[in-house]
């Protein structure tokens, strides 16, 4: 159950009105398939039109995933990575490896170019079995690529060619890209990123689903939520469908002179969430010099560094807070007769009731400071609030994206590193490109 509290937003009712007819057009530009970028709707029926044989085909995988290894290497970068991410730690907290209880321990690697990073993987694996589920829509990006042939490599030593075959799982585009040729040439067991599908909406494909299913995470119940959240998120009203306020509130903010979102938690569980809401808003918005600058924070940790500037700096900012009212665990602060840090005052209040009052202080400084306030709340952090909450965030963000007139379906602006590390790396084809890139770079020298 999700639900947004806009009273310390400085929205007023008539600004409301005034944007309805505009989140109509919207929705139906977005209904009717009638929008740019509307070839890569895939998403928007999603929990109702999925390949239910691929999903059963999902979970036995897990589950021999489960028999076979301790550990699975989920290798992707970008939406190839961050859902899965984001679903494990909301649902299992963020020590989910080290508690993994009915699923495998998931680590995921491809998501950097840092030697370092894949050689603690393979450290933390040690003589451990394990199994790797590498993911690129494309197939062809070099973050994962490189990942994927040092983990092919360490799979190929410790069980044979043929042994680490039934060991990989490769989630790639039906047809097309190096890695679909490769699955194929070699006999691994696929799964697909469907065509009309873009990386930051493909979580609940097989992409998020096999290493959230390894993990121990119940993607039926994730595929319910977002079914229930598909259903009541279904109308262009601003009064009965908070998906549609917030995306009015987002699209207001920025008509007022805001230019950064900070979505802020209470939950460790929820870093990787931020994280993946980033890269939603980001790629969606931020292109053709518009959208909202979405950043993430985690409180009440970031009350003592970024805390300062939110209350304090350049007012160029507005906060949604996401809220879970319910902790898994509820542990109460112990009374200590010697009471030396004069604590006892919060003796005997669980921690979950200390953490609210952190919450209801902080916003209140904040709007006080000039930081206008968004809470959206869910009632816990379970399977089915993860796959709720992700569709409560593709279908508001897709309606922010065509009021304020961009493609929210596209990332053009991905492809300019990727043009100049391949240049400068002397990938055939670049030549012309890695001389000039050179020369500016001789700068640095
Ligand atoms: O949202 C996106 O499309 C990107 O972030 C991609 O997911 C990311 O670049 C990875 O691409 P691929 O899955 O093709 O390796």
């Amino acid at each position: 159950m999700i639900k947004l509290n806009i009273n310390n937003s400085g929205i007023r009712d008539h600004e409301l009105s005034m944007v309805q007819p505009m989140v109509e057009t919207a929705y139906r530009t977005l209904m009717e398939r009638t929008g740019a970028g509307s070839e890569m709707l895939g998403w928007l029926n999603l929990p109702f039109e999925y390949d239910k044989e691929e999903f059963a085909r999902i979970k036995a995988a897990a589950k021999r995933i489960q028999e076979q290894s301790e550990v699975l290497v989920s290798i992707g970068i970008g939406g190839s990575y961050l859902g899965a991410r984001a679903g494990i730690e909301f649902t299992k907290g963020p020590f989910a490896n080290q508690l993994t209880g009915d699923g495998v321990e998931v680590y995921f690697a491809g998501s950097n170019i840092s030697s370092d990073y894949v050689q603690n993987i393979f450290d933390i694996i040690g003589d451990r079995d394990f199994s790797v589920n590498v993911i690129s829509k494309s197939g062809t990006t070099t973050e994962p690529a490189v990942a994927f042939r040092l983990f092919k490599e360490k799979l190929e030593a410790k069980y044979g060619r043929e042994g680490a075959k039934s060991r990989i799982y490769a989630t790639t585009d039906a047809k097309k890209g190096a890695l679909r040729g490769l699955a194929v040439e070699e006999g691994y067991e696929t799964f697909v990123v469907p065509d009309a599908t873009g990386g930051r909406f493909s979580c609940l494909t097989a992409v998020g689903l096999l290493p959230m299913a390894a993990a121990g995470m119940d993607i039926d119940q994730v595929m319910q939520g977002c079914a229930d959240a598909c259903t009541k998120y279904n109308n262009p009203d601003l009064m009965t469908n908070d998906a549609m306020l917030y995306a009015a509130m987002r699209f207001l903010m920025l008509m007022k002179g805001k230019s950064v979102e900070i979505l802020a938690n209470y939950e460790p569980s929820l870093t990787m969430f931020g994280e993946w809401y980033k890269q939603l808003m980001a790629e969606s918005e931020g292109k053709d010099g518009k959208g909202l600058f979405p950043v993430s924070a985690n409180f009440s940790t970031d009350l003592h560094s970024i805390g300062q500037f939110i209350q304090d700096g350049s007012r160029t900012m507005f906060e949604t807070v996401l809220w879970v009212e319910q902790s898994r665990h509820d542990l109460t602060v112990p009374n200590d007769p010697a009471n030396v840090d004069g604590l006892n005052f919060a003796a005997g209040r669980t921690m979950q009731y200390m953490n609210e009052k952190a919450m209801k202080g902080t916003l209140l400084a904040h709007v006080d400071g000039g930081v206008p306030n968004l809470i959206l709340t869910v009632d816990r952090l379970c399977d089915y609030t993860f796959g709720e909450l992700v569709y409560f965030f593709w279908k508001s963000l897709a309606i922010s994206g065509y009021m304020i007139g961009v493609n929210p379906f596209d990332q053009p602006g991905v492809e300019a590193y990727k043009k100049n590390m391949f240049a400068l790396l002397g990938k055939p084809g670049y030549e012309d490109a890695k001389e000039a890139l050179e020369a500016r770079l001789s700068v640095l020298d």
